[in-house]
């Protein structure tokens, strides 16, 4: 039965890219954009860009006025108590960065730092490297057949010894909800920093870090319908005032002299140099779009198409879907066929999906992959979607068998 998407006419990238041929499966990656979006920023650019926090004529005034505002809708997008609780930085990436150098001081050699084995890089790498330059050990909770971390395993790794908690919400390859709850009250009993990438998770409803109890929540923009080069670091006050300052420069700064300076809290003090001005304000606006829409009926959509791309890659021979997709996307190989083959074929017939090892080696490793394919989805997708990458599907195998 054709399931339509009441917003994909809001998305002139899907209308674009379709008369290119192409179909768009890669939204774990990123997102297309809504035409809000586009207005905004031409709005911004076609009617005078200014610096923020900086200027005292009428551009820089409203250019700071828009900007602040975001930061109030992602508070609240996050139901987070305050603005003043938003960082904003280039991506979850540099967010986690920004985490791992703030809080480099924080640990003592021999001290552990928690994460799980399905991390991307960009919530393993800084952490791994963080744990080489302080002498911490790197403990890695596993993972259990359906691709969720192993409870029990977990709340017996994570004791007095750990410091820091950071863990995925929302799995990148495995399409797996985290038991991230239990992890979390569990993790700041024992006096742990908890540290939760939402990258994928921000994406499939409303999250409340409150409610989370969570230390830090990151995530970025692009993946939400916003502009990429903007990520946010949410943070409780108390873990924020933990922070060392990290990267210096303009806007940053209380008091300068040539041999000294003291800087400002959180969150300026985290936001050295020009921020994405223009990113920023349109992240405003695709937060604005996506507030104008019923969710229950955003999440219904998704978890219909879901189960149809479930259902269509059970229903075909050879086929593995890695551990058991609860939302948002499906990882997979065929037996006796090597996933770069596929995503080539696929590739020429107009499926945009991604293959290879999804920033994720450690994980694909340790399923004994070097590689997988991931179709991604998104609320502007539709059956048809699915279906097109269906027929390239059986296409390209019967090629490749
Ligand atoms: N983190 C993005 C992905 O999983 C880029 O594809």
């Amino acid at each position: 039965m054709f399931q339509p998407s009441p917003w994909r006419a809001d998305f002139p990238a899907i209308a674009a890219l379709q008369r290119q041929h192409q179909t768009y499966l890669d939204n774990a990656a990123t997102t297309q954009k809504p035409q809000a979006l586009l207005d905004a920023l031409s709005h911004y650019y076609g009617h005078g860009a200014a610096n923020v926090h900086r200027a005292q004529h009428l551009p820089g005034a409203l250019a700071t006025q828009a900007f602040e505002a975001t930061r109030e809708k992602v508070a609240g997008w996050l139901n987070a108590a305050d603005a003043q609780q938003i960082v904003f930085t280039h991506g979850a990436t540099s967010a986690l960065n920004l985490l791992a150098y703030g809080l480099e001081a924080q640990f003592e050699a021999g001290e552990e730092i928690a994460i799980s084995a399905l991390e991307h890089h960009a919530n393993l790498l800084p952490w791994q490297q963080l744990a080489k330059r302080r002498g911490l050990r790197l403990v890695i909770l596993p993972l259990d057949s359906s691709g969720h971390i192993d409870l029990d395993a977990a709340l017996q790794l994570i004791g007095p010894r750990t410091r820091l908690l950071a863990v995925s919400q929302l799995s990148n390859v495995l399409g797996t909800w985290q038991p991230l709850q239990a992890l979390l009250d569990h993790a700041r009993a024992q006096g742990a920093l908890t540290v939760v990438d939402g990258a994928q998770g921000v994406v499939h409803g409303r999250q409340d870090v409150r409610q989370l109890g969570c230390d830090f929540y990151v995530f970025s923009s692009h993946k939400l319908y916003g502009p990429d080069g903007v990520g946010v670091l949410y943070g409780r006050p108390e873990a924020l005032a933990r922070l060392r300052h990290w990267q210096f420069g303009g806007e940053m700064v209380q008091l300068a002299d040539y041999q000294q300076a003291s800087f400002r809290p959180a969150p300026l003090g985290f936001e050295a140099g020009t921020p994405p001005i223009a990113g920023v304000i349109g992240l405003g606006a695709s937060l604005d779009y996506l507030a104008s829409l019923d969710p229950h009926a955003v999440v219904e959509h998704e978890a219909a198409l879901h189960r149809h791309l479930l259902r269509g890659l059970h229903d075909r021979e050879g086929i593995r879907v890695l551990g058991q997709p609860q939302l948002a996307l499906a990882s997979f190989v065929v037996e006796g066929v090597h996933n770069s083959d596929l995503a080539h074929l696929l590739t020429e017939q107009g499926i945009a999906v991604r293959a290879g090892h999804h920033c994720a080696m450690p994980l694909l490793g340790s399923l004994g992959l070097d590689g997988a394919i991931r179709v991604s989805l998104a609320l502007y997708n539709d059956s048809d979607d699915l279906q097109r990458f269906f027929s390239a599907l059986d296409q390209g195998l019967e090629l490749l068998r």
